[in-house]
């Protein structure tokens, strides 16, 4: 089975199950010299606990991170990074129901046919949003080496229902506000009507999807391999990779196929004695590079499919329709959960992509 690595110099390599013994990333690449300690991964994982279950679910217990491989005396030694976490909760029984009956929603269809008796379908296995643990552990390296750098890559959510933010938030209103709120909001009174839509789904039975935008500033003009290593391709490619990401737009997106040639041309100017445009619309890529502009992606996310509604579905033995309700534990909506997620897949190719352009050294401060 392939496809569970991404990169080219920095490669990340993710394993593990939702209902299996852990949930783990080796990481390929990262240069010799960074300083790294379980703490600053454990930090980054810690966003993913919501502090409102009735919005979000949680593990009852916290995930605790462990470094295999790769450090010696606090610094990366340029070896490949093992970490991971215990799955300490798993109850592979409580999934049986869905052996025979696909989840709507879910990758458990396809993945039957594909693998047969051999898919691993508690929990989802593989497909499931557990997975990202990994992209956020590897994330945590990543935005760790891109500081350094001056790069920072920050996430929050901006839709959920139809609660929208109106303007694009200050990154001092995204560092400040985002994790005060159970959605992710950096707008503190957006954030109450989200919360209110996301119980309003659940008390429905049912669930809501949302948009995580995420900008990234400071990265330097020109990364990017084109023609077929475009920065936004490849960004675009790892976040599709997200399980329930439906859809990627950088800057003024789908905006674009409305606008004017001269209404959505960013026009350059002077500003400090830099260069600069006067708008963003494309979110920071020309042509497959980065334009020194922020870089601004917005993901979709689409409504959790595990929802308590009865739903129609087949039992796969018999060949014969069926229902199914979804048992477990059940979020109304996976928006909270998916912000440090996004913002640790694009710091991963960000990350990769300013290794292969040379402007992160093999080996940090020279060698000593
Ligand atoms: C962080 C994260 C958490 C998720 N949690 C859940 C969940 O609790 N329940 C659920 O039904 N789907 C959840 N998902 C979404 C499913 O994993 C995903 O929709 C499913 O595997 C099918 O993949 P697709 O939507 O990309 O086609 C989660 C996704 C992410 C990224």
């Amino acid at each position: 089975m392939k496809g569970n690595s991404i990169g080219k110099d920095f490669v990340i390599t993710c394993f593990g199950e939702s209902h299996g013994r852990c949930v783990g990333v080796v990481v390929d690449g990262c240069p010799a010299g960074l300083p790294l300690s379980e703490q600053d991964i454990q930090k980054e994982l810690d966003k993913r606990i919501p502090p409102k279950p009735e919005i979000v679910s949680a593990r009852r217990e916290k995930d605790i991170v462990e470094i295999l491989s790769g450090i010696f005396n606090g610094f990366t030694t340029g070896a490949p990074i093992c970490t991971l976490v215990w799955n300490k909760e798993a109850i592979p029984g409580e999934y049986d129901l869905i052996k025979d009956t696909p989840r709507p929603g879910h990758a458990d269809y396809p993945a039957r046919i594909k693998y047969g008796s051999f898919n691993d379908y508690r929990g989802g296995g593989k497909f499931s949003g557990r997975i990202t643990v990994a992209f956020v552990m590897a994330g945590a390296i990543v935005k760790k080496l891109l500081g350094l750098f001056g790069v920072e890559v920050l996430a929050y959510t901006i839709e959920i229902g139809k609660v929208k933010l109106r303007t694009i938030p200050t990154p001092e209103e995204i560092r400040k506000n985002t994790y005060k709120t159970a959605v992710r909001c950096p707008d503190l009174e957006r954030a109450k009507e989200m919360e209110k839509a996301i119980l309003k789904a659940k008390k429905e039975g049912d669930s809501t999807g949302g948009i995580v935008e995420c900008i990234a500033s400071n990265v330097p003009v020109g990364v990017g391999e084109p023609l077929f290593d475009c920065l936004d391709a490849d960004i675009a490619k790892m976040l599709f990779d997200v399980p329930a990401v439906k859809g990627v737009e950088f800057g003024a997106g789908f905006k674009a196929a409305r606008l004017k040639g001269s209404e959505n041309n960013d026009l350059y100017m002077m500003r400090d004695r830099k260069i600069v445009t006067l708008t963003n619309n494309a979110g920071g890529i020309l042509g497959g590079l980065s334009s020194g502009m922020p870089i601004l992606i917005r993901a979709a996310i689409k409504p959790t499919p595990s929802i308590s509604k009865e739903q129609k579905t087949v039992n796969l033995s018999k060949m014969e329709e069926t229902l199914i309700r979804v048992k477990g534990r059940y979020d109304p909506c996976i928006v909270p959960k998916t912000v440090p997620v996004i913002e640790s897949a694009v710091a991963i190719v960000l990350a990769d992509h300013m290794l292969r352009a040379g402007f992160i050294p093999k080996v940090l401060g020279g060698q000593k």
